[in-house]
């Protein structure tokens, strides 16, 4: 099983998170390549993806929805994981799973869709990313929550592991198509 991690970053916390989610997968046995979504040509060469994004102003980054489009028939015939990366603070300041996300998880008929908490750094903000942060008291610091993502892709480790045993199984709705 080969398993492409892609994930679109501005500021580098969600890409973190896919290179660990591709290290957990690798660690679990599988086959695991990490790319950003504008360098994957094709998904083919892929039995599985996950696909993930930073959240800007209430939607996912302009290269994994372009992803999406590019890709979206080849989508649909393998499993399909996204995440979500942007609520920043405590529980009560989550937001739900932005609009465009939830739209990429009927396109693809993704199996999941996880919003996990990212990063906020001043230093590495525009100018007019710090003004939007300090207009809309975006608080500052690493939210990640890397125990619920750990978890989530040992989930997904062990569910792909189900997939290529029953691989001959007819029945099976992914990877035989
Ligand atoms: C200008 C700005 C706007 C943001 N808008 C949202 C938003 O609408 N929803 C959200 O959940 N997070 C929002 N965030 C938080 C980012 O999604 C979060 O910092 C994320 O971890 C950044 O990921 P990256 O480092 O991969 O770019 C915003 C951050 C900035 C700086």
């Amino acid at each position: 099983m080969k398993v492409l991690v892609t994930a679109a970053s501005r500021h580098g916390s969600t890409a973190e998170i896919a290179t660990i989610i591709a290290s957990v997968l690798q660690a679990s046995d599988l086959e695991a390549e990490v790319l950003p979504p504008e360098a994957v040509a094709s998904v083919l060469g892929y039995d599985a993806v996950i696909l993930g994004s930073a959240v800007y102003a209430g939607q996912w980054l302009e290269p994994a929805r372009a992803f999406v489009t590019r890709h979206v028939d080849d989508l649909a015939t393998r499993p399909v994981f996204l995440f979500s990366s942007g609520p920043l603070g405590c529980p009560s300041r989550r937001t739900a799973e932005p609009a465009d996300a939830i739209a990429v998880e009927t396109t693809t008929g993704a199996m999941d869709l996880q919003v996990f908490p990212g990063r906020l750094v001043g230093r590495d903000l525009s100018l007019s990313e710090r003004l939007t942060a300090t207009r809309t008291h975006l608080p500052y610091g690493d939210f990640r929550a890397w125990d619920d993502i750990l978890d989530w892709t040992r989930e997904i480790a062990r569910y792909l592991h189900q997939e290529s045993v029953v691989a001959g199984d007819p029945q099976r709705t992914h990877g035989a198509r």
